[in-house]
């Protein structure tokens, strides 16, 4: 079987983990939960989102966390901390935040579209060409996000064949990367398949990532897939934090704890301390007050 040599986490929980959690936090335990995630290794951090208070007040802090984090001097160039931007208003307080890369957040399902960003498939690549222009133009890069790859919460199971037509249309507008995101977790390795077999028609791997919600326990088996399928990013979540507001049911993304726990048995590259990577998961769901969801951080406690 092949595997990628090395593998890039794409660090989600200070993001996709907080932005679902019941106990808001404040700046500062952010900031200290994302200092012991890059101690740990990780070097590709979403640091929070630019969206909506209204619709997502866990992430209304997200200006000062990332004005602690960027314009500190010891600030490592080797690290990206990257933000979600649903539109314009989102992109600015981004830049002005000194913030170097953002995501635009698109769906397979029109259903989800507009539960998660009140419009239209079509209307959102619309909203997100000129977001993604003006980020190129100021030096900024940007990823995509398609949520619902393998299924909808509202629509139940989607083809590959939306899935493939946003993500050419986020690859046309200058995204260099697309984020295929299972938000319910419904996936099996055979949807997985299903999906990359169409995908890998028209796009190289290289452009793609994984990003897999462990809602049926099916997280870590899709993404050994996908790395079998030539896929060498994967998004994961630090304790298992996460889901998506706007998909009722929706858990927790893989944990990171547990990615890296397999990546090591596969003998793939991440640059991750694993016990370092366990105490920051452990400082993070006690602050949550909840349960530790990575079962390798359990069974190494
Ligand atoms: P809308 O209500 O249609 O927007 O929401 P609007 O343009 O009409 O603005 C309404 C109000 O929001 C206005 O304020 C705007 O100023 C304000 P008011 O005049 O009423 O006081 N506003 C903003 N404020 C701050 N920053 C902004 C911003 N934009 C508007 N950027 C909108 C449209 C997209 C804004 C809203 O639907 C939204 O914020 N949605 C975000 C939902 C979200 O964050 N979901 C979770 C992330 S996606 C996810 O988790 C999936 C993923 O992990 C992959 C996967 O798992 O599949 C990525
Ligand atoms: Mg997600």
């Amino acid at each position: 079987m092949n595997y990628p040599k090395s593998v890039k986490i794409v660090e989600v929980g200070p993001r996709d983990g907080l932005q679902n959690e019941k106990v808001a936090l404040d700046v500062d335990t952010k900031i200290a939960l994302i200092q012991r995630l890059a101690g740990a290794g990780l070097s590709y951090i979403e640091a929070g989102s630019f969206v909506s208070p209204k619709w997502i007040p866990q992430m209304a802090g997200s200006d000062e966390v990332f004005n602690q984090l960027l314009q500190s001097t010891q600030t490592n160039p080797a690290m990206t901390y990257a933000a979600l931007t649903p539109n314009m208003q989102g992109l600015e307080r981004a830049i002005a935040c000194g913030v170097k890369e953002v995501a635009v957040f698109a769906a397979a399902s029109e259903s989800f579209s507009q539960k998660n960003i009140n419009c239209s498939i079509a209307e959102s690549i619309e909203r997100f060409k000129p977001v993604t222009e003006q980020a190129l133009a100021s030096g900024l890069t940007v990823r995509g996000y398609i949520s619902c790859v393998v299924g909808c919460p509202y629509e139940g199971a989607i083809n590959p064949e939306p899935v493939a037509q946003v993500a050419d249309q986020l690859l046309a507008m200058g995204c260099y990367e697309i984020s295929l995101g299972d938000t319910i977790g419904v996936g099996t390795p055979a949807a997985i398949d299903a999906l990359l077999s169409r995908l890998l028609k028209d796009i190289a791997p290289n452009k793609l990532a994984i990003h897999a919600h462990d809602t049926y326990g099916q997280a870590l088996a899709n993404i050994l897939r996908a790395l079998q399928m030539g896929i060498n990013v994967v998004d994961s979540s630090v304790a298992g934090l996460g889901g998506c507001p706007y998909a009722k049911g929706a858990s927790g993304n893989v944990a990171t704890e547990d990615l890296v726990y397999m990546l090591n048995g596969l003998g793939i590259e991440h640059g991750v301390d694993l016990p370092k990577l366990i105490s920051a998961g452990n400082f993070i769901s006690q602050k949550l007050n909840r349960a530790n969801s990575s079962k390798v951080g359990i069974a190494l406690q």
